[in-house]
């Protein structure tokens, strides 16, 4: 029966396994490892310090999951207890009468652990999850506040890691990291107190041999770490094969460089499968490590037990209860053990999302910002000079025009000149180091960047797509906007031409990224946005770039129509699309010369510096 006891585990194991363990405790561990090699660890203070204050509200839930565990563990302390008493009054001596009771006190004891245990269980998850998802909407909320740049600078995937794995990192640290060392704690001492008060000095001598489960887990530990970071590089690699060799299909087919490519990731694979059969065989082995010192425990105990039974100073029930308690004391302390190592990896994880969160927008709104409300649209670059932060080299200097409702002002010069900087620094992703830049007359800096935005729409030179229908990408710019709008302003667009020739018209989806259009459908699309959109000022950086020309001029039609009434500011170097009555400010990379010159549709006028960018 000893044996049949020393396996039942299964309230502790539930206590000791928290649910999403198995399923994430490799990824986990390997992940923090690479933490680890990116950043130094941070100290599991500093972790608590950050996001102690994402546990609120959900405090009482992980409490109630402590409750609950440990009333599981006590029901089992009692449970074992019984089932000594049972071996001493019932079997050693024979008589069932007196079985009853304690069996159906027993079986009582059971339901109330299994219910708690399950009470336990479910709670901790709840608070477990419901951390994950306000932490998640917390990292992402705030990367939307940071410039573009954060995400450009970044591998994607790097970023995706962070939202994801290194979020749940820390949830097992602060979440239910802390209630699964509250829970084994308590559980430890629960165990070993009982042991001890059924013989104090047997406990002693066997107490002894928890160091060496710290021991073998060390030693597995460091090893399965090692493997771990191997398996995680490998994984990366595998990934940014796939990621690569995905997204660049048509280039590899054109090339004929699949062959190439699926070397690569086989390659990467094996690597990888490499790193996963180490780790394999380092957890197949441990099980069997455990179990050789448990069998040593037991025997330790059976022998010391045989010996003070034959000289009755000890009870059959007494020492089976005995051996039992130690039974669940070894896993629990092997448990500690762990989580005590797998607390500080989470730590190391948990910096790379700190990194996010400390993260600063370069600009934010001052504290008395005004709303622009919907202004006329005037537009005035004053002296503007700007140099992209952490760069001496500036991209722009002295710039300097204005542009009212009806006007067209072209940029043109050659790529690298700082044409798309200026854009950012409209819609305030940075700020002009000299200079200010003026809507109706107010400084950027004294608006509201939300307000600022709404007046400002810029199509970029790469159409941004989302992966919806053509309707979903139209009414991206005004999700509240009737299907009427939406169908005039792709009519407008010139949308319905193409829309209603595709299979299931303006619920067409668009593949990724719009893969599905043509560059000239995406143009128009992005067009009968912005119409929808309806802001005064419109930028359009190189909005023909890619088109060949029989598109660009199908594009041109709707562009001006787009452009009717608007300030805009049109990007290109191509001059064929620049309209009679605009003015051309030629932009010069500023290491050449610091000057800019004005030219009309490809007529040179008279270098000049400073603000004479009006109307000629
Ligand atoms: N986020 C950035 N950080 C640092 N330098 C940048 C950044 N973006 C662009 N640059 C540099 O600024 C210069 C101007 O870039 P850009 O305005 O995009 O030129 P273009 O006239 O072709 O649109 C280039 O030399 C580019 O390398
Ligand atoms: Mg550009």
């Amino acid at each position: 029966m000893a044996p049949v006891l020393l396996r039942s585990r299964q309230v502790v194991g539930v206590l000791l396994d928290s649910p999403r363990e198995g399923r994430r405790s490799v990824r986990r561990l390997s992940l923090n490892v690479s933490g680890r090699e990116l950043a130094p660890a941070i100290s599991i203070r500093r972790t608590f310090r950050e996001f102690w204050p994402d546990t609120r509200g959900l405090r009482r839930l992980f409490a109630a999951g402590v409750v609950f565990a440990i009333l599981a563990a006590l029901c089992e302390v009692v449970a074992i207890r019984l089932f000594g008493h049972i071996t001493d009054e019932v079997l050693t001596t024979r008589e069932l009468d007196a079985f009853w009771v304690p069996a159906f006190i027993w079986l009582g004891l059971a339901a109330i652990a299994g219910a708690a245990s399950f009470g336990g269980t479910y709670l901790t998850a709840l608070g477990a999850e419901r951390f994950l998802l306000g932490l998640r909407d917390r990292v992402y909320a705030h990367i939307q506040t940071l410039a573009p740049e954060f995400s450009e600078k970044r591998r994607l995937g790097d970023l995706m890691a962070r939202l994801t794995d290194d979020v749940e990192a820390i949830e097992e640290l602060v979440g239910s990291g802390l209630v699964r060392l509250i829970t084994t704690s308590a559980s430890v001492v629960f165990f070993a107190g009982a042991a001890f008060l059924i013989r104090w000095d047997l406990a002693l001598i066997t107490m002894a041999l928890i160091p060496l489960f710290l021991v073998v887990s060390k030693v597995f530990a460091s090893r399965f770490r090692v493997a771990a970071a191997r398996e995680r590089r490998s994984n990366g690699a595998m990934n940014s094969v796939l990621e690569e060799g995905l997204a660049n299909q048509p280039l590899v087919q054109a090339y004929n460089r699949q062959g190439a490519e699926s070397r690569r990731l086989h390659d990467e694979g094996q690597g990888w499968l490499r790193a996963n059969m180490t780790q394999a065989w380092l957890s197949g082995l441990y099980g069997p490590a455990v179990q050789v010192i448990e069998t040593v425990c037991l025997i330790v105990i059976l022998g010391f037990g045989a010996w003070e039974i034959a000289s009755g100073r000890l009870t059959i029930g007494g020492l089976l209860a005995f051996a039992a308690y130690l039974a669940m004391l070894y896993p629990a302390v092997q448990s500690l053990g762990q989580l005590a190592l797998t607390v500080s990896e989470a730590a190391a994880g948990s910096d790379r999302v700190i990194e996010i969160l400390s993260s600063k927008p370069g600009v934010t709104d001052a504290d008395d910002a005004v709303d622009a409300g919907r202004t006329s649209g005037r537009i005035e670059f004053d002296r503007v000079g700007f140099a992209y932060p952490g760069r001496n080299r500036p991209v722009l200097r002295d710039l300097s025009f204005t542009a009212g409702p009806g006007e067209v002002v072209v940029f043109s010069g050659p790529s690298g000149a700082g044409k798309s900087t200026l854009v950012k620094l409209l819609l305030r992703f940075y700020d002009p180091d000299h200079g200010r830049i003026l809507l109706d007359g107010i400084d950027l800096r004294r608006l509201t960047r939300r307000s600022l935005r709404e007046n400002v729409t810029v199509l970029h030179q790469e159409t941004l797509m989302f992966s919806g229908t053509v309707r979903d990408n139209i009414a991206y710019a005004r999700p509240d906007a009737t299907i009427d709008e939406v169908m005039k302003a792709a009519e407008t667009a010139g949308v319905h031409e193409f829309a209603k020739a595709l299979p299931q018209g303006y619920e067409t989806p668009v593949g990724q990224r719009g893969r599905l259009l043509s560059g000239g459908q995406r143009q128009r699309i992005a067009i009968a946005r912005a119409i929808l959109r309806d802001a005064p000022v419109l930028v359009l950086d190189e909005p023909m770039t890619g088109l060949d020309a029989a598109t660009a001029a199908q594009v041109m039609r709707p562009l001006q129509r787009l452009m009717a009434g608007r300030t805009t500011l049109l990007i290109t170097h191509d001059m064929r699309y620049v309209p009679e009555n605009a003015r051309v400010v030629e932009i010069e990379p500023v290491r050449q010369r610091d000057r800019i010159r004005l030219k009309r549709a490809g007529v040179p006028f008279h270098p000049f510096r400073g603000n004479n960018c009006k109307r000629p």
